[in-house]
């Protein structure tokens, strides 16, 4: 069995599918067979993964009580799979939870986007799946991160210790199947990515 991992915040907008691309397509780069499982109505993984000329990936769209007997074929046939979870749906982001051996929660650092992750976590405590909050768009210097890093610190969060930059490079391959590791070029996005996958291998090499 592959290992399985949900991407979930019931944020809207945080960065779920935009994470989870660039991870999928890392992954793959470091020579791992990633199945996609996409939760979301909106459909912007598999419209992703459709365009993405790189990577031929196996997406399945699932949702109602399908979820969790799709993640788990899913987790049957690839080494990793990825599941993106529609922002506000509570049933079904507990089935994927459930299922799942980590929940990643991106985060901006932002109050509103902390305070809901205050409510993955309880799921996941509830649901005894670990899980660990990613910073994403993080300003260059200041705001107001210290700030939420401390506030995600008294919710008992564990938060990773890479982050995303809010880069141009982040945003602007989702309609065309592109990411920041498109290529070869050498940037700060790209970099940003792979340390986040390396230490998201770690966690899941420790669990
Ligand atoms: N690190 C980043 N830098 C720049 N833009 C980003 C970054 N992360 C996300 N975005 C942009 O923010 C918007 C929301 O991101 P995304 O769609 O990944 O969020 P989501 O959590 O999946 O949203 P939803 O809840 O609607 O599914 C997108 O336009 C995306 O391109
Ligand atoms: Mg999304």
């Amino acid at each position: 069995m592959g290992l399985k991992i949900a991407f979930a915040q019931q944020k809207g907008g945080a960065g779920k599918t935009t994470v989870l691309s660039h991870l999928a397509h890392s992954w793959t780069r470091a020579g791992m067979d990633v199945g996609l499982v996409d939760l979301d109505p909106q459909r912007s993984l598999t419209q992703w993964a459709e365009r993405c000329s790189d990577v031929e990936f196996d997406v399945k769209e699932s949702k109602d009580w399908r979820a969790g007997s799709d993640i788990r074929s899913s987790g049957k046939l690839h080494d990793i799979t990825l599941v993106d979870c529609p922002g506000n749906a509570d049933i079904l982001l507990r089935a994927a939870i459930r299922e799942c051996d980590l929940v990643i929660t991106p985060c901006q650092p932002t109050g509103l986007d902390v305070w809901a992750s205050g409510a993955i976590i309880n799921i996941c405590d509830a649901e005894k799946t670990p899980c660990r909050i990613v910073l994403n768009r993080v300003p260059p210097r200041g705001g107001k991160t210290d700030e939420m890093l401390a506030e995600l610190e008294d919710m008992q969060a564990t938060v990773l210790t890479s982050t995303l930059g809010n880069r141009v490079a982040f945003s602007s391959g989702m309609t065309n199947g592109t990411t920041a590791i498109s290529g070869n070029r050498k940037s700060i996005a790209r970099d940003e990515i792979e340390a986040l996958r390396n230490e998201i291998d770690r966690v899941l090499t420790n669990l």
